[in-house]
Formats: C-alpha cells, structure tokens, sequence
C-alpha cells in the first residue's frame, strides 16, 4: 500500500481506524465492549445527547495526573541542584471558575494575562499571593487590580510599566513583587529554535536595557524585584531553545546580583505536547532534568547560587485532557487531481469550526479525529474535517482518515482539545459556543453551560427589544 500522494508524509494510512492511541488521547478515553466511545465510564453519545454539540469534555482524573506529574517533575530536577521550584499553570490555555479551583488543590500558582483572567482567578478562590500578571500592555485599571489585589508577581514588559505599577503600590502602600520578561532572542517552534541578537516580536526587554531597568525598580521603594522572564514560544519539542535561552539569561542574572537580590529565574512555558500519532513530544521530567542541569552547570560556571526555578506550562496539563465531540453533518467526496494523478479527499463537516477550534485555521495545527459513536470495518479514507462558516480556512483536522463509511449524525472526537480552544473562541457568523464538561469515575460536572443566542445578542438593543421571538 503506497502513501497517498494527497497526504502529507507524517499522516499514514492507519491499520485499524477504531483504534484509540493513548499518546494522544486522553487516558480515561476507550472504547466500550459496544464499539463506541467512553471517557471516564460515561458514553460519549450520552454527554453529546445531554449537552449538545460540539462539547468540549475533560477528562478531569487525566488533566490532575498531567498537573501532578508536571509539578513533581520540576520540584524533583530543582530539588537535585540544590534549589526549590513555582510552577505557574498558564490560565490563558484553559480558565473558568472550576478550573482555578483545580489548580489551587493541587497546588500550583496561576499565571493570568489581563483584568480578565485576573477576575476570573480570584472568582475561582486561588490566593492572590499565587497570581502572576503578564501582559505587553497592561491597563492602568488592569495594574491598579492586580496590586489592589495583592497578587504574587506582575511581569513588566516594558519601561513604562516600571513608573506605572510603582506609583499604584506607592498609593498603597504596598511593597509590589515584579519580574521583568526579557526578549532574549530565542525563539522556539515544536522541532526547530531560532537564536538571534534579538527577536523581532512585541514582547519583553532587550537584554542590553535590562540592567538599568532594573536599577531603576530597585530604585522604587514599592517594588521587590525578584528576578528574569523568559518565554520562548509554545509547542516546543527542542529542548535546546530552553538551554540557548538559560545561557543568555543566568549571565545577566549574575551581573544583577552585583546590585541585589535576584532570587528567582524564569523559563516560561511552551512545554510541546502530542496532537497526532506522529508526534513525539518529549516527557516534562526531559525538560524539567535537561533545564535543571544547564541551570545547575552555568551557575556552577559562573560562581553563583542557583536560583528558584519558575516555570508556566499551560497546554501540557490542559491539552491532552480536553477532547471536542462534534455531530456530523453533510459530507462531500471532493476529486483531485495533481501530476497527472487523481485521488479523493472527502469532506466532513461538523457543528463547529474555528469558532471553537481556531488553532488550524491559525497556526495550521494537527489534530487527530475519531468515529467515537460506533466502530467502523470500512477502509480509511483521505479526509478533512471542516466547520460551517464561511471560510475555506474554517478546518478543524486538516489531514486525516476517518472510515469510508461516515455518515451524518455520527459522532466524531478531536483529542487534545483542552488547550487554546475555548480561550481562543469566538462567535464568527453568531454561532454560540459550546459547553464545557469535566468527567470524573463516571460523574459528569458542567463546567460552562453552553452559550445561548440570547447571552450572544445580550449587548445588541434591538435583539433585546425584538418582539417577534
Ligand atoms: C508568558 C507565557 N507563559 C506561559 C505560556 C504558556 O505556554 P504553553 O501553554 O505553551 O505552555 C504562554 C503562552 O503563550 C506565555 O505567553
């Protein structure tokens, strides 16, 4: 059987489509005896019946154990060179209410980006203390809650911010800890990092300003500072972009101790996770040891102590826990033709689309599908899942096989869709979004109802004023 010249080379054709890859999937998720799809003991046709689709569905037990395991990876490498370590579950890949609850059990920090996220943390009852602020261009209202709120750290991303939050907590009276993210001229993708003098981007401090901006908060009786930020990208599966990045910083980090305390380093997040079988992300422990080590011999190097270790991993506890069920609806077997070779690619349009999954139709990001509502013998066929708005971009699973024999009204899967699904969603062509659901040992919890029409035209008059409805 030769490679589909309409497939890309890392999609090949799947032996048994009914089969379920636990490298992608999440581990509460099987199939049943019956042929169809359960996660955490409850059929996926019985959460879709219940809440509608698309949903998207947690498999809470899944996204604890991933939470769990990141924490301990940090705390055990930190551990082993001498130092202790903050791990910060990055809001921004998944947030509500629930979910902050779920972070303060299990003990991690919370780093959010705006007022937004800021609000909801301190709704979902975590302490402020465990709060980081980002954010390139935080409010003057968004600075004043946060140091109102007493969070933990806020990371100043540029000068201007130094002046803004020293006088909100100078009003206050307060001492405000802060970090600053520097632009340290790495950037990271999945297989590949980019080294330069300075990245092209919007966000951080060129390492040559840092110095005297750090002088000048030091300078700020209401500010403690307490040490570097650095966030490299998202998705990343080379580890050297996180040692390129350590070996740029830890020097700055010593020429500061000259002037101070520095009593932290942060490596961000972007911990890269599998989407699709021929994925191969690296474990946390790989990142959390190679990252520990590099730290342990520049410091070593550079005859200083080592700092706490401060990390932000998001969509490696959220993403591979969240999947997205989504009714089938119309398919069509497109003919094509290249080279003089002709092939088939059949689309299968689903409820959704990128209003709830913008990730492919942004970043031309994988996901991996399945036939979740029953189990198929028919052959695989090339295929591409498509939402219903009213852009040819609008893909959810760009390359995929699915069984020759989808039909409408089956219910198909996308896994790891917990991460930057719901934080990205919009209401294009005024579809609402979905529900999200947390199962638990065959306990289902809802965690957002679904969107209505009418919390979507809530700020729209004349819908409010429509008699005819
Ligand atoms: C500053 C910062 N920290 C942490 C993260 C989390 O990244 P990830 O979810 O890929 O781990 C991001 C994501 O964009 C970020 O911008």
């Amino acid at each position: 059987m030769g490679h589909n010249k309409f497939a890309p080379s890392w999609l090949s054709e799947p032996k048994d489509l009914n089969q379920v890859d636990a490298g992608v999937w999440p581990s509460g998720l099987a199939r049943t005896p019956a042929g169809d799809v359960s996660i955490a003991g409850i059929p996926v046709a019985e959460l879709a019946t219940k809440f509608g689709t698309p949903l998207m569905v947690i498999d809470q037990d899944d996204f604890f154990a991933r939470a769990k395991k990141v924490k301990s990876a940090f705390e055990n490498s930190c551990s082993r060179i001498g130092t202790s370590s903050k791990t910060y579950y990055a809001g921004k890949s998944l947030l509500t209410t629930e979910i902050v609850k779920w972070i303060d059990q299990l003990g991690l920090n919370l780093d959010v980006s705006t007022g937004g996220e800021l609000a909801l943390a301190l709704a979902g009852g975590i302490s402020p203390d465990r709060i980081g602020l980002h954010g390139n261009n935080k409010s003057l209202y968004e600075i004043g809650r946060a140091v109102t709120a007493n969070v933990g750290a806020i990371v100043i991303d540029s000068e201007i911010e130094i002046e803004r939050i020293a006088s909100v907590a100078g009003a206050q009276d307060k001492i405000q800890p802060v970090r600053i993210r520097v632009n340290a001229g790495v950037h990271a993708h999945t297989h590949e990092y980019l080294a330069t003098a300075r990245e092209d981007q919007k966000f951080g401090i060129a390492i040559s300003d840092v110095p005297v901006l750090v002088e000048k908060i030091r300078s700020h009786s209401h500010l403690k500072f307490l040490g570097l930020h650095s966030h490299i990208g998202s998705q990343i599966f080379a580890l050297e972009g996180f040692i390129e990045s350590i070996r740029r910083l830890l020097p700055l980090h010593k020429l500061l101790l000259a002037g101070g305390a520095v009593p932290e380093l942060n490596v961000g997040g972007g911990f890269g996770i599998n989407y699709t079988s021929s994925d191969d992300a690296p474990e946390i422990t790989e990142f959390a040891d190679r990252i520990a080590d590099e730290v342990a011999t520049i410091c070593g190097e550079l005859e200083i102590a080592v700092p706490i270790l401060c990390f932000e991993p998001g969509r490696v506890i959220s993403g591979p826990a969240g999947i997205t069920l989504y009714n089938v609806g119309t398919i069509k077997d497109v003919q094509l033709k290249e080279d003089g070779v002709t092939g088939v690619r059949k689309y299968v349009s689903i409820d959704g689309g990128m209003s709830d999954n913008a990730r492919p139709s942004l970043y031309s990001a994988d996901y991996s599908p399945i036939l979740a509502s029953r189990v198929s013998g028919a052959k695989p066929a090339l295929s591409r899942v498509v939402g219903k708005h009213c852009e040819s971009g609008d893909v959810v699973v760009r390359n995929c096989y699915l069984p020759e024999d989808i039909n409408p009204n089956d219910l198909l899967a996308v896994a790891a869709t917990g991460a930057y699904c719901h934080s990205l969603a919009s209401n294009y062509n005024y579809v609402t979004r979905p529900a999200i659901v947390a199962v638990k040992n065959g306990n289902i919890q809802l965690v957002l109802r679904a969107e209505t029409e009418a919390d979507m035209f809530a700020r729209d008059p004349g819908y409010l004023e429509d008699k005819t409805r």
